[in-house]
Formats: C-alpha cells, structure tokens, sequence
C-alpha cells in the first residue's frame, strides 16, 4: 500500500499539542514518521504528549506563546536542537465569550497575541533562511467563527478571521521559499476544552446547523496532517473548512 501521508524524517512543530486538536495533531504525525516538536505552558501535560507519542527524536518546549517579543527565542532553540522544520502547525489558542458592551482594547489583545501574533511571529521566524526546508507547509488552526461567529464571540473571530486574512500575502510572498501557507476553519471538535465549555453552562448553539455532528480530535489532525504533507503540495493561500456542514 502506498502511503500518501507518508511523514519520515520530516520535521514538523505544533503549537497547543498539550491537549485537544494539537495533541491528537502530534501523535498522528509522530505515527506517519515524523519527527515532532511541541509547544504549549503546560510542561506535565506536553509529557504526556511526548510519552504517547511514536518514535525517536520528539521534543517538548513549554513556553507561553502570548509572549511574541520573545518566540524568536523559542524558534532558535527548535531549530538548534531538531533541525529546519518541514512544517509548522498553529494549534495554540484560547476562546473567550464576551458581549460586545464589555469588549475592550485589553481584551482584544489577549485573544490576538496567542491566536493571530503568535502565529505571524512563527510563520516571520521560521521561515528565514536555515529555519526551514524547502516543501515546508504551515498551517494555522482557526474557526468557523472567523465567519459566521454567534454572540459573543467577537473578539474570538476578530483573532481567527485575522489569521485567515493574513495567509494570502503570506502564501504569495513566501511561495518563492517553497513554503506554503494555509488555516483551517473548525467547527465544533468535541475536545476537553468544548467539554469543560459545556459542564459550565455554554450553549452550543452551533452545532445544530452542524448537520453531520460534532468532530472528533482525529478528524481535525487528519486534516492537518495531509496538509502539513505533500499530498496537499498545490494547496497555499486557502482557508479549508472542515464544519460538518455549519456554514453550507
Ligand atoms: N474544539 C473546537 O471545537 C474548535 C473549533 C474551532 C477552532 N478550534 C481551535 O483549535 C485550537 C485547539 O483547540 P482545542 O479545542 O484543542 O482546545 P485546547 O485543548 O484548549 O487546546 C488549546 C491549546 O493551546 C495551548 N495554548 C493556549 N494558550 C497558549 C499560550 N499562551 N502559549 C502556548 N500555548 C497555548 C494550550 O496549552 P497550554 O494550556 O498548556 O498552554 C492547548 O494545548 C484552538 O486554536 C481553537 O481556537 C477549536
């Protein structure tokens, strides 16, 4: 059998891999061969990804990406200890519900730094020269709600609509490099995060019109991991929606 999605010796980083999407993200790739690289705060938790993980040659690095002055650090560090990288995928992220009446600057900023500033620092910093392989694909997790986004959600989809924005430069300018630049738009992955989201009262309102029902973790990292591989080598520039149906 042919492997498409065949990952050996590809070097690929993931951001929010200490739980959820990026977690199940970097063990499906850690299994295709790849050498996998993580980045979150939480050290225990990363652990725990890196021991269900497949594989030699896997890393942790726990850092607070909202801390943008510095993931030029962070980037050195990779780099050095595992090599220019064949991808990047942006899982780190938070939510927030906050009506539009107490939506202030401060607010705001938080949700862009780990979301949307993070994910240019990264994308700026990995792709200078011997910070990269030529192929390289770089990925951001972003929403349905950049689109379509339900009360509250505002600055939430200011900060993934930003990423999405942001792509289409980036995938012409970087085109030359052989890099390749792309987000996803998610629906409702039923993670521990949507988990604790509903035990807390949240309503889900989304997910009625998300016919074909909520994701699992694995149906969001097969999507990632065929585009962090060259079986997507002509996908760049695009925002691919994987929402069982939300916005059709
Ligand atoms: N689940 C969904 O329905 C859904 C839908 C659309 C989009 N998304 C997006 O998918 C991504 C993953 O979400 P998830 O559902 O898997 O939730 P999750 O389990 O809470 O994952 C979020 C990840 O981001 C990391 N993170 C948050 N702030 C960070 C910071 N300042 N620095 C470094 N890492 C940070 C967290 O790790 P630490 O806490 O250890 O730092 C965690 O690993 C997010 O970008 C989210 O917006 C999710």
């Amino acid at each position: 059998m042919i492997d498409i999605f065949c990952l050996e010796n590809k070097h690929i980083v993931v951001t929010g891999a200490s739980s959820g999407i990026g977690r199940e993200t970097a063990i499906l790739l850690s299994r295709l061969g790849a050498k996998v690289s993580i980045v979150a705060r939480r050290e225990n938790a990363l652990k725990d990804t890196v021991e269900a993980m497949e594989g030699m040659g896997n890393r942790y690095f726990a850092f607070d990406l909202s801390d943008t002055d510095n993931i030029g650090g962070l980037v050195d560090e990779i780099v050095n200890s595992a090599g220019p990288v064949d991808g990047l995928i942006h899982c780190a992220g938070i939510g927030a519900n906050i009506p539009v009446s107490v939506t202030k600057t401060a607010a705001l900023e938080t949700l862009m730094k780990t979301n949307f500033y993070s994910f240019a620092e990264l994308i700026r910093l990995f792709s200078k020269k011997k910070n990269f392989n030529k192929g390289a694909s770089f990925v951001g997790v972003s929403s349905v709600a950049s689109f379509k986004g339900d009360k509250t959600q505002g600055a939430y989809a200011a900060s993934k609509a930003a990423m999405n924005a942001y792509i289409h430069p980036a995938a012409k300018e970087l085109a030359d490099k052989g890099i390749r630049v792309n987000t996803v738009a998610f629906g409702v992955i039923r993670t521990e995060a949507y988990e604790k989201f509903l035990e807390s009262g949240g309503q889900d309102s989304a997910l009625k019109d998300q016919y074909l029902g909520y994701g699992e973790p694995i149906d969001a990292a097969n999507l990632l991991v065929f585009l962090a591989s060259n079986a997507s080598r002509l996908i760049t520039g695009s925002t691919i929606v994987c929402d069982g149906g939300y916005t059709s």
